[in-house]
């Protein structure tokens, strides 16, 4: 049971565990115990698999560049892990614990960090975490499509932040002790 106290309200973002990680279940469960000895609530997780469609719709942004087909094609190559995460400033919390994106750079200038100490190349970098609050409401919609945030933020956000809360470990989640 967790009884943490929050300061400030609570922000979701989306994380992945991409396919390089969750194959080599001792790298996804190292990722997954960072994620828990830094306090994020895991509101959801879910394993799934990326059709070839799936990873080009995400990455439309990148369409053009010359990792883009390599990236899709990675990101569609075996499952993953997603979870929704919530914290203070989750977002750039999130980010900062996965390090750079680029895992050569990352090596070197921040080896602490999961990328720096867990991604294999920079495409294979591990580890995905969404960058704006824009993109970690379309992105959890992306991937959690049952999951409405915007209500979460009006229903649900206080009821985490005061607590109590429990992990469950068969689910991988976080869920209220009220409910
Ligand atoms: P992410 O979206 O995965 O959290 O990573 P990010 O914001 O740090 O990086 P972004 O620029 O959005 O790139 C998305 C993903 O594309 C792959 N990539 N490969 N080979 C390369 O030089 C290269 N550059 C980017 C990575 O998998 C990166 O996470
Ligand atoms: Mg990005």
């Amino acid at each position: 049971m967790s009884t943490f106290r929050w300061a400030r309200s609570l922000q979701l973002t989306l994380a992945v565990i991409k396919p390089d990680a969750v194959a080599h279940p001792v790298i996804s469960e190292a990722v997954h115990q960072r994620i828990l000895n830094n306090n994020f609530i895991i509101v959801r997780s879910k394993e799934l698999q990326w059709r070839a469609a799936d990873s080009q719709k995400f990455y439309c942004e990148h369409k053009g560049r010359f990792f883009y087909q390599r990236l899709v094609e990675f990101m569609s190559s075996g499952p993953m892990r997603a979870y929704i995460l919530a914290h203070e400033d989750a977002i750039q919390l999130w980010r900062n614990l996965m390090g750079p994106t680029k895992v050569f750079r990352a090596r070197i200038t921040a080896p602490e960090t999961v990328r720096g100490s867990l991604g294999l190349t920079d495409t294979r970098n591990s580890t995905h975490g969404s960058d704006s609050v824009e993109s970690a409401c379309r992105e959890i919609q992306f991937f959690f499509p049952e999951f409405n945030p915007s209500q979460w933020y009006k229903e649900q956000e206080h009821l985490y932040r005061a607590g109590p809360i429990c992990y469950d470990e068969e689910r991988l989640e976080h869920r209220l002790m009220t409910v």
